[in-house]
């Protein structure tokens, strides 16, 4: 078996120079599915006059974004200016939707400093015609902090709706048996235990999911040089349960092409947008990669594997440290997924 990942991109800024001669896009330019009509954009998704030439006549039913946090160290905003950006993003997410939708946002706390940006951007959230419906967190299978804090496991995701949406309660199960017996309940004179009286074999999903397992380089799913993917399993509950087959889903941080991808596989169309050209590129081809092959990543490959072979010879120096510089490199050796 080859081994041939590519490193965390936003680690190696050389190597994403090299791929941005790779890619079908520039700022701007829009690819169009001519399998199933998706589109994936070269956009930054706080510009309004392009995501609304995007959409065209068209509106989702369902909108995904996974944002960046703030959170590291050498991308940071301050906060004002991050809920700045985010009102404008959000503003052409509502342009974007259809009257009865939902919106299901990822957004990270900071423990470190007040848990910024989560709380700003829920208030902020108010200013939308818009309902906060839920507060969902994933549990993570890894954590950090552990010397003088409780581990840190959780990625939060809010769900908003607009007008009445369609909530889809059959695909809100999760794939966890249900063991304990117990809630004796009287039916027709009978005294009944809660296993026999449900109808599904597994628990349903509440708004705390400990069933899905974070991505990381062993998983077919994995997509080499991405460093933000979610995992398939999550944007597929979103899917199912907030969409229905042939609606429009959108996704203005595409990344890994996550949402293309699930939208793909559980039959809806997906406009998907990033700022970055290599993102929207690894977007395009982990789709045609799944249709030619049904695999959903690369777990020991990459996206530009055909046109670079070896990228182990671009192992020219360590990885960035968080503050964007290389300074800690000799005290340890580079990071690879
Ligand atoms: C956290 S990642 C999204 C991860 C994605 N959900 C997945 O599963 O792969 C955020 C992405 O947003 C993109 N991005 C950052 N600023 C942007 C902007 N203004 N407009 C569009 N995309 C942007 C980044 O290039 C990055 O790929």
């Amino acid at each position: 078996m080859h081994n041939n990942p590519l490193p965390r991109l936003d680690k190696y800024p050389e190597i994403r120079t090299q791929l941005l001669g790779l890619c079908r896009l520039k700022q701007g330019d829009i690819w169009v599915d001519p399998v199933f009509g998706h589109k994936v954009a070269c956009m930054d998704a706080s510009d309004t006059a392009s995501i609304i030439a995007l959409m065209g006549d068209d509106r989702a039913a369902l909108a995904i974004h996974d944002p960046p946090y703030n959170l590291v160290a050498f991308e940071t905003r301050s906060l004002d200016e991050y809920i700045a950006w985010s009102r404008q993003w959000v503003s052409a997410t509502i342009s974007a939707i259809s009257l009865d939708s939902s919106l299901y946002v990822w957004l990270g706390a900071d423990q470190q400093n007040h848990f910024q940006p989560l709380p700003d951007f829920m208030v902020m959230m108010r200013e939308f015609p818009v309902q906060a419906r839920s507060f969902i967190t994933v549990r993570n299978q890894r954590g950090y902090g552990t010397q003088k804090n409780w581990m840190a496991v959780r990625q939060e995701l809010l769900y908003y709706v607009r007008g009445n949406p369609v909530f889809n309660v059959e695909a809100e199960y999760t794939d966890i048996p249900k063991t304990l017996r117990g809630y004796y309940k009287d039916v027709g004179g009978e005294r009944t235990e809660n296993l026999e009286r449900s109808k599904a074999e597994t628990i349903r999903a509440g708004n705390v999911w400990i069933d899905i397992q974070q991505v990381f380089y062993r998983l077919e799913e994995n997509v080499s040089g991405c460093y933000a993917q979610k995992p398939l399993k999550a944007i597929d509950r979103i899917i199912k349960a907030s969409s229905k087959p042939g609606d429009l889903v959108i996704d203005f941080f595409a990344h890994a092409g996550t949402t293309l991808l699930a939208a793909e596989i559980a039959e809806r169309r997906c406009f998907t947008v990033d700022i970055d050209p290599v993102f929207c590129e690894i977007s395009i081809r982990r789709l045609e990669h799944y249709r030619q092959t049904g695999r959903t990543g690369w777990q020991n490959g990459h996206a530009f594997e055909h046109e670079l072979q070896h990228v182990n010879s671009y192992r020219t120096r360590p990885a960035l440290d968080k503050n964007g510089t290389n300074d800690g490199a000799k005290k340890r050796s580079a990071v690879w997924q």
